[in-house]
C-alpha cells in the first residue's frame, strides 16, 4: 500500500490524511476481496523499515491502527473474517498489543476470508527466523523454512500488487513472491477500489503460469 504521502500532498494536505484516506482504501479493498472471492489478502501495512519515520508520523500510524481495530473488528468477524499478522506486532506499544491480540483471539476460528496485516513486517528478518527455528529442529530445507514463516499455514501467494509506481518488492514476502505474479500500478494507494482490483484480478487471469514448466 503506497502512495498515501503523495495522495496528501497532491491535495495540499497533510501526510496523516493521506494515511486516514489509506485506511478507508483498506476497509473497500477488504471487502472488495471478499465480494470478488478471494481467499486471503494481505496489506503490507507498516514496515521494518517505517520506524526511520519521523515520530509524529509513526504515531498517526499507530493511532490509526488502534482506530481500525476498534471499528472494524466487528464487521470482519461478523463477516467470517479471521485476521492475522505477520512481523513482529510486539514491537508496537502496549494498547496496539492488546488490541491485535483480542482481534486474533476473537476471529481465530473464522474460515470465509483471512486478512492478513503486515506489521513491522521484513522478509529479511522473518527469513532470518524462520532459519534459526528451523535450525533447532533439523536440517535447513525450503519445506522446513517454510514451516516457520510468519505467512506459514497461509495458502501460495498468487499475486503482488504494488501501488504508486514504486517498481520495487521493498523486503515483502521475499520467499513467498517466487512463483507470484507482479502487477504494478501508477495509481495512489488511496485511490486503489474494487475496480482497480478487479482490473489486477483480470490482468492476472490472463497470465501463463508454468512454475518453471513447458
Ligand atoms: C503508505 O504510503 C505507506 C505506509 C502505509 C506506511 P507512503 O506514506 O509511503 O506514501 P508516499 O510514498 O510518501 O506517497
Ligand atoms: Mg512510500
Amino acid at each position: 500500500m503506497d502512495g498515501n504521502g503523495r495522495w496528501a500532498k497532491k491535495r495540499f494536505l497533510p501526510r496523516a490524511a493521506g494515511h486516514k484516506a489509506g485506511v478507508d482504501a483498506v476497509r473497500k479493498v477488504s471487502r472488495a476481496a471478499r465480494e470478488l472471492g478471494l481467499e486471503c489478502l494481505t496489506l503490507y501495512a507498516f514496515s521494518s523499515e517505517n520506524w526511520k519515520r519521523p515520530e509524529q508520523e509513526i504515531s498517526d500510524l499507530t493511532g490509526l491502527m488502534k482506530h481500525f481495530i476498534r471499528s472494524d473488528i466487528a464487521e470482519l468477524h461478523a463477516n467470517d473474517v479471521r485476521l492475522r499478522v505477520i512481523g513482529d506486532y510486539r514491537a508496537f506499544d502496549d494498547e496496539v498489543v492488546e488490541l491485535i491480540e483480542g482481534a486474533l483471539e476473537k476471529t481465530r476460528d473464522n474460515r470465509g476470508h483471512t486478512l492478513v496485516i503486515a506489521l513491522n513486517y521484513g522478509a529479511q528478518d522473518e527469513l532470518a527466523r524462520a532459519a534459526a527455528k528451523a535450525a533447532e529442529k533439523g536440517p535447513i530445507t525450503p519445506a522446513a523454512i517454510e514451516a516457520e514463516l510468519d505467512t506459514a499455514g497461509l495458502p501460495p501467494l498468487d499475486l503482488l500488487i504494488r501501488t504508486s509506481g514504486e517498481v520495487r518488492l521493498s523486503n515483502f514476502l521475499l520467499w513467498q513472491v517466487a512463483y507470484a505474479e507482479l502487477y504494478f500500478t501508477d495509481m495512489l494507494w488511496p485511490d486503489f477500489d474494487k475496480e482497480a482490483l478487479s482490473a489486477a484480478l483480470e490482468n492476472f487471469a490472463a497470465r501463463e503460469r508454468r512454475y518453471g514448466g513447458l
